[in-house]
């Protein structure tokens, strides 16, 4: 396994305020990384970080072994895909376009072969063909979140970061949109960044789940070492909730495997 993304001595200042105070961190390529922590502990200045929409007040960031400090910056976003919650789509393109931008940057001879494309990303977030050529605000806010999300794949990316992705789109979408990114990881050897909310959808995820507190990590782990080891008392609390909620009777709690058969998750 090599390591793609890795943060060393990072410090991250707003004016005087330490958001993060020393982070170091590396992750394996094509790990499923899984982001958890409360409001406000630093979880998408770690993402911005990653493709230089924020600069660290200190120490460095390596992508594939390149400190980016040093690094071509639209070069550097082009290799990463980046979904966040709500529509960042650019409101003059139509669906299609939306999907196609980076490939046909990349590749604008073969029209035939983006629109394919088009339509391999549109059928894997399960967007009808039929809205094409509606542009986002014809969009509804679900939609416009899976055009997003089929616009940072088409590109491509050997790193996907994903900023709450599906905040914004009711449980039953959430749970198709989970299954597919788990199907897309499963068949690519993409490395993914996803900042959550949800514990559930964070142990589901994640083959690490990086849990963050007041701009620390508390533990980065397997979905399991996190259930059933947990480092400290705010991963503990954190988890006591899950550990609740897969119906075994309390005195044998600490049976539970988590094999997906009493609670769901882990499956
Ligand atoms: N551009 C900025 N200027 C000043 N302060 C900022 C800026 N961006 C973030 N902060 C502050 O840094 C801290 C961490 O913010 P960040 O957005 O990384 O948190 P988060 O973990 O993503 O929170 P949430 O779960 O609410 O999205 C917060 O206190 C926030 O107010
Ligand atoms: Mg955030």
């Amino acid at each position: 396994m090599s390591t793609v993304i890795e943060f060393k001595d990072v410090s991250k200042r707003y004016g005087d305020n330490i958001v993060i105070p020393n982070f170091n961190l590396a992750i394996e390529k094509g790990e499923f990384v899984t982001i958890i922590g409360s409001s406000g502990c630093g979880k998408t200045t770690i993402l911005k970080m990653i493709n230089g929409l924020y600069e660290p007040s200190e120490g460095e960031i390596f992508v594939n072994g390149e400190n980016i400090r040093y690094k071509d910056m639209i070069e550097l976003r082009r290799s990463i895909g980046y979904a966040i919650q709500g529509s960042i789509l650019f409101p003059h393109m139509n669906v299609s376009q939306n999907i196609s931008y980076v490939p046909r940057l990349l590749n604008k001879k073969n029209v035939e072969k983006t629109e394919q494309a088009v339509n391999k990303w549109m059928d894997i977030v399960g967007l009808d063909h039929s809205l094409r050529y509606r542009f986002p605000d014809e969009l509804s806010g679900g939609q416009q979140q899976r055009v997003g999300i089929a616009r940072a794949l088409a590109a491509s990316p050997d790193i996907l970061l994903m900023d709450e992705p599906f905040g914004a789109v009711d449980a039953i979408t959430r749970a198709q949109l989970q299954e597919e990114l788990k199907l897309i990881h499963k068949k690519t050897d993409i490395t993914i960044f996803f900042v959550t909310h949800d514990i559930e959808e964070a142990l589901k995820l994640g083959t690490k789940v990086l849990v963050m507190n007041h701009g620390e990590i508390e533990q980065y782990e397997t979905p399991k070492d996190i259930l059933n080891n947990p480092a400290s008392d705010f991963v503990m609390k954190m988890v006591e909730k899950q550990r609740r909620s897969c119906n075994l009777p309390d005195d044998r709690l600490d049976d539970c495997e988590f094999s997906g058969a009493s609670c769901g998750l882990l499956d």
